[in-house]
């Protein structure tokens, strides 16, 4: 795995840019990611292009020995270009155009930026397509980032009625789909349908999916015209895009599908500080990040691209400037986090940012180097992960893990459309389960829902509610524990109820129906075996018996041959109980790892990682042997620490 960093040369006197790429390569780094923010300073004013600066910077990296990952700056249209085309911004659910001042203040849909866009994409890779240096491309930055994949735009409007005559053919066929004899919501035409916002109350919810689908579809379209570009230009060069952490507002499968290298941005910290985490989680790894969070990206962003390449295009190296409270990281954290990436079979780890900036928005987010260019903990500690990384011949491509977790993006937007319980989100529930998998210490891929699953040893789909055939078909031949998880089957793809209720067609190989359902507010809970069950919870008709019940003696896991149906949002206890039965059906080795212990199986390597407040020791812990041979670590964990041993009897990969 190679380590990089993003670095900024538009932000520092060129006198500086010689003497910091030879620190960077001197402290072990090979890779640069610049210029994904640099529209105003290619072209400074309409058609006058300034490439000078940016043919410098290149040479003097690639001079320096590093290879350079160019990104196309479509993120930060200039002045002049909003000023030209005013309604190119992107409209927000209340209607309002967002302003320029910041970034990412584009739609995705207007016709004209995409040709702006085309324009400086085409002018770039004609420049340094070629260029020995440029090893990859970025496409834009981050999409999505502060809520711009869905926008409520003229464009966008007209965008999505082409859209909708594109599916549906006849707009009948749309009335039915989406059943808008209800409250007399019926259409004459496609040109009379609008984006489902401003609406008096909640609008359609199969209006509002497709409105979803339509927005993460134009996000795929924007991508590609810049892919197809770089292909044209950039012979050999690998194109990819850095995805966010926990952001699922268009189908990363689909945007992946046309990458080399799914890359994304690993803000541990600032992701436990924004999203649902306990108050106890947010404390106890406020400077450790919650032990699942990086992971859990690593193994779903491997599984959105061909041939599973991946990587971190931004590494968190300190603090940042943009969650609610911004804490340093533990001493060993950005040292650990480099490590996890590695085993996870990351290409590359690159920190954000090389020198933290004295100016602008993010004056206050650390780097590698602080703004006076004195080294930050941060550098220090990716200097010693590169030292570490030395030692290990980790496999060029990651091994397929023996479980795959089955992640659905749609599923995402529906729950999201109709929680029907305040608190029922689904990458709430995904994650979980990934968490009380990787608590039993099992290597994951985290896969698309119609990816093929030969060759896994089980099948887990948190929630499914858009439930094929197909699946059930390919899961059947498979001859593997296969769990489903509550709402799964619940809905057909025109956003119904199906005929014969949920879980839809899983009722043909386990015979289950759910005849109601509930969403339970905190609190109001039940018990399985001492541990609160709450959310929701569903009434099962059928003759079987319950593999699992809750103590009320309602039915909570039902079980026929290889297929599970959970018909509970399952506590943490219940998951790996529920998970450790189907691994050993599987014949999979499980452990049961203390609370703030991970590890990760990569090449002939076991990965461990302390993310707790206190000291952890390996020896004695059920399954780990007992003359391992550490090549980093010990067996003494302190925190925020990690160690890797051979695992006994097998070479490291040559
Ligand atoms: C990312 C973004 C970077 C920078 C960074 C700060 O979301 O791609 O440009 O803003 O966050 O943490």
């Amino acid at each position: 795995m190679k380590l990089g960093c993003c670095y900024y040369p538009e932000h520092w006197p060129e006198e500086l840019w010689v003497e910091d790429a030879r620190r960077m390569a001197d402290m072990g780094l090979s890779q640069a990611r610049i210029g994904e923010f640099t529209w105003s300073r290619l072209e400074p004013e309409p058609g006058r292009y300034d490439w000078a600066w940016l043919d410098r910077a290149i040479s003097i990296l690639g001079d320096a020995g590093l290879s350079v990952i160019l990104g196309t700056p479509t993120a930060t249209p200039p002045k002049w270009l909003v000023d030209q085309m005013p309604d190119i911004v992107a409209v927000d659910a209340d209607g309002r155009p967002r302003k320029y001042g910041s970034r990412r203040h584009y739609c995705f849909s207007h016709p004209d930026y995409r040709k702006e866009c085309a324009r400086i994409v085409t002018a770039l890779a004609e420049r340094y397509g070629n260029h020995p240096a440029v090893t990859g491309w970025q496409t834009d930055n981050e999409y999505g980032c502060h809520e711009t994949t869905v926008s409520y735009s003229q464009a966008a409007a007209d965008a999505f009625r082409k859209w909708l005559a594109a599916k549906y053919d006849d707009v009948d066929a749309l009335n039915t789909a989406w059943g808008n004899v209800f409250w007399s919501m019926e259409y004459r035409s496609f040109d009379e349908v609008d984006p489902p916002n401003l609406t008096v109350t909640e609008p359609n919810p199969a209006h509002m999916l497709d409105y979803r689908r339509f927005a993460s579809d134009e996000v795929v379209r924007f991508n590609r015209l810049q892919v197809d570009i770089l292909r044209a230009h950039s012979p050999g060069r690998d194109i990819m895009h850095n995805f966010m952490g926990f952001v699922t507002d268009f189908d990363h499968h689909d945007v992946g599908a046309d990458l080399d290298i799914a890359s994304w941005d690993s803000y541990p910290l600032g992701f436990l500080e924004q999203y649902w985490f306990s108050e106890e989680d947010k404390l106890r790894y406020a400077r450790q990040g919650h032990p699942d969070i990086a992971a859990f990206h690593h193994d779903l962003y491997r599984g959105c691209c061909k041939h599973g390449r991946w990587g971190v295009m931004e590494q968190q190296p300190g603090p940042v400037n943009w969650a609610r409270w911004n804490p340093a990281p533990l001493p060993g954290m950005v040292h650990l986090w480099t490590l996890e990436a590695a085993a996870h079979g990351a290409e590359f780890c690159s920190y954000f940012r090389w020198r933290q900036v004295p100016f602008a928005q993010e004056q206050m987010h650390a780097g590698l180097l602080r703004p006076d260019g004195e080294i930050a903990p941060g550098g220090e500690e990716a200097v010693r992960a590169a030292e570490d990384l030395a030692r290990l011949d980790l496999p060029e491509t990651p091994a397929q893990a023996p479980v795959a977790l089955l992640f659905s993006y749609e599923a995402d937007w529906l729950f999201q459309t109709q929680p029907q319980g305040k608190d029922f989100r689904y990458v709430e529930l995904v994650f979980e389960m990934y968490s009380a998998l990787r608590q039993l210490g099992l290597n994951i891929d985290i896969v698309a829902p119609h990816a093929r699953l030969d060759g896994y040893k089980m099948v887990i789909a948190p929630s499914l509610p858009v439930l094929s055939q197909e699946l059930i078909d390919h899961l059947a031949a498979l001859d593997l524990p296969v769990l489903f998880g509550p709402r799964s089957g619940s809905k057909t793809a025109d956003f119904q109820i199906p005929p014969e209720l949920g879980p839809g067609p899983l009722q043909k190989v386990l015979p289950v129906k759910v005849g109601r359902v509930e969403s339970l507010r905190p609190g109001l809970e039940e018990v399985f075996e001492g541990s609160a069950v709450g959310r929701w919870k569903e009434d099962i008709e059928t003759d079987l018996l319950p593999e699992l019940s809750l103590e009320s003696g309602d039915g909570a896991l039902y079980q026929q041959g290889d297929f599970r149906y959970l018909a509970v949002w399952p506590s943490a206890k219940m998951a790996k109980q529920i998970f450790a039965t189907m691994a050993s059906e599987a014949e999979l080795t499980v452990h049961n790892l203390p609370r703030d212990l991970r590890l990760r199986r990569a090449g002939g390597y076991v990965f461990a990682c302390n993310y707790g407040p206190g000291n952890l020791s390996l020896a004695g812990l059920d399954g780990l042997p007992k003359n391992a041979e550490f090549l980093i670590g010990t067996s003494e964990m302190k925190p925020a620490s990690s160690a890797v041993w051979q695992k006994p009897g097998e070479e490291a990969p040559q």
